[in-house]
């Protein structure tokens, strides 16, 4: 069922049941994160491997203490200036939180979200919420109830629906090694803002390695049709004529293409418009069983940088 209603959300959690929930960065698939039970049932729900930790949504700075430990000072300036928002924190774990949530590591992901209903119904629950993006294992992000209902609708008995996600990309996530903060994931909150609080700050977003974070594999947020990612998608469309394609646009559409197959991020080349935007035009084209999606690569400027990451992973094949 899709609601609005905090109190019927709370019941269902009390028992250890799933709720899907609005966030200011994308839906989440929320349960009592201090709950085996609960968190078990994300990870079979989801399909989500059990070594891919989930980040712990809080009500308040007061409580970071109750789900980590060994706190930097760096992570405190990063909390007041942030939170509630799109920012993650990754710290040491404190005993208490299940393994089960941090996929058995020592640390610790969390963050206090900004949506009113999803902040009023932390704030009457007794317990935090283990919560990943509500979208299948490695399926593009929701921004809206109606993304949660296609991916789940029979298996949930609730999403509150707190209408379109105001940011649209997931957050940001900073952990800290040998005391120097570095970036994980890029996210909603723009590198800038993050460097104003702490100056210059490590990114170690790309998978080098062993990722730190899943969110660094490179197949993700993937759409089911192929897509491309490009500067150039005139003449990548025309390197495929033959082929039913679609496009997601930064700014402008193309005359020469069917209008109804293009999705414009923002006409006014608003990169935060275009951040809210999306995930939504990806699943807009994804629907429309194209044989190709061309992805338009956006400035490489602030939000810029995270959409363009989201669409390098989503055309990873
Ligand atoms: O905006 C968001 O962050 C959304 C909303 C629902 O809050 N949540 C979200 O969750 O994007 P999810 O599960 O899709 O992504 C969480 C990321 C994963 O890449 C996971 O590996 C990383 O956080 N993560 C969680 N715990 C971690 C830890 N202890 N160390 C490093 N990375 C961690
Ligand atoms: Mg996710």
């Amino acid at each position: 069922m899709i609601t609005n209603s905090i109190a019927l959300a709370k019941q269902v959690l009390d028992r250890e049941e799933l709720v899907a929930v609005p966030t200011e960065t994308v839906y989440g698939l929320a349960g009592n994160a201090f709950s085996e039970v609960a968190v078990g049932k994300i990870f079979e729900l989801k399909q989500r491997p059990l070594f891919n930790p989930l980040i712990v949504h809080i009500r308040s700075v007061e409580f970071l203490t109750e789900v980590a430990c060994e706190i930097p000072e760096a992570a405190y300036r990063l909390a007041e200036a942030f939170w509630p928002g799109p920012l993650t924190l990754v710290l040491q774990k404190k005993e208490g939180v299940p393994d089960i949530v941090t996929a058995g590591k020592d640390t610790v992901a969390v963050r206090i979200p900004e949506h009113p209903l999803t902040l009023s119904l932390l704030k009457q629950l007794d317990f935090p919420l283990a919560a990943p993006s509500a979208n299948p294992f490695s399926s593009i992000s929701p921004t809206r109830a109606e993304h949660v209902a296609a991916y789940f609708g029979n298996q949930l008995e609730i999403i509150l629906d707190g209408g379109p996600c105001k940011r649209g990309i997931e957050s940001t996530i900073i952990g800290f090694e040998n005391g120097d903060p570095v970036i994980y994931r890029l996210g909603s909150l723009p590198l800038n803002e993050i460097q104003d609080v702490i100056g210059q700050i490590k990114v170690k977003n790309k998978a080098d390695s062993v990722p730190e974070a899943p969110g660094m594999l490179s197949r993700h947020y993937a759409p089911r049709t192929k897509t491309i990612f490009t500067g150039d998608p005139i003449n990548t469309a025309h390197l495929h004529s033959g082929k039913t394609v679609g496009f997601l646009l930064f700014d402008k559409r193309l005359e020469s293409f069917p209008p109804e197959h293009q999705e414009v991020l923002s006409e006014t080349g608003d990169l935060t418009e275009a951040a809210r935007n999306l995930y939504a035009a990806l699943h807009r084209l994804d629907k429309l069983d194209l044989e190709l999606i061309i992805a338009e690569r956006a400035p490489d400027t602030g939000l810029g940088k995270t959409i363009n990451d989201k669409l390098e992973r989503a055309s990873a094949h």
